[in-house]
């Protein structure tokens, strides 16, 4: 069993304590399928006002859906579509308001109204996978949201692409 203190009074405190147990439940697994479901499982449980959150992986240069909580969702999706596919594509972190507003954004769930997408790299720096979070409330991530994102997504790379 996997017990983790997480103190969400505000987002630093959540930031940091979820890096602390995605780094504890993928430390020393070498598994990127194992490692991407119970790093998904952490973000939905902890991170609130969320309806998505798990990775697309790139394969054979578009993304698969990997490992998430949330309704099912779009299996493939080219790198030239979506806000997944403008996080993989760019290797940006992709933060949209609205996504209503963003040309090509593919609607996996209509409840979707914002999203936050980090690219993860591999320790060679090519992009290998993306972390996608959906939110039904608009304008639902900040600054915090994208720099504790992309630490974890930092973090995630190497303990990902060495197993994959
Ligand atoms: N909305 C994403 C597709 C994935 S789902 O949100 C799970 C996009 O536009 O890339």
């Amino acid at each position: 069993m996997y017990e983790y203190s997480i103190d969400n009074k505000n987002k630093k405190s959540l930031y940091d304590d979820l890096y602390n147990a995605c780094e504890a439940i993928t430390h020393g697994e070498t598994d990127a399928v194992a490692n991407m479901a119970n790093v998904a499982s952490l973000l939905w449980q902890y991170i609130p006002q969320l309806n998505w959150a798990g990775f697309y992986r790139i394969v054979d240069g578009a993304l698969l859906l990997g490992p998430f909580q949330g309704k099912a969702a779009c299996i493939h999706i080219p790198l030239d579509k979506g806000v997944c596919g403008a996080a993989a594509s760019t290797g940006e972190p992709q933060c949209v308001e609205d996504v209503n507003q963003f040309a090509g954004h593919i609607a996996c769930d209509a409840e979707s109204v914002s999203e936050l997408v980090a690219p993860i790299k591999s320790s060679n720096g090519n992009v290998i996978a993306v972390i996608d979070l959906d939110s039904p409330n608009k304008a639902r991530f900040d600054e915090q949201d994208i720099d504790g994102i992309i630490r974890i997504a930092e973090m995630l790379g190497p303990r990902l692409s060495e197993s994959a």
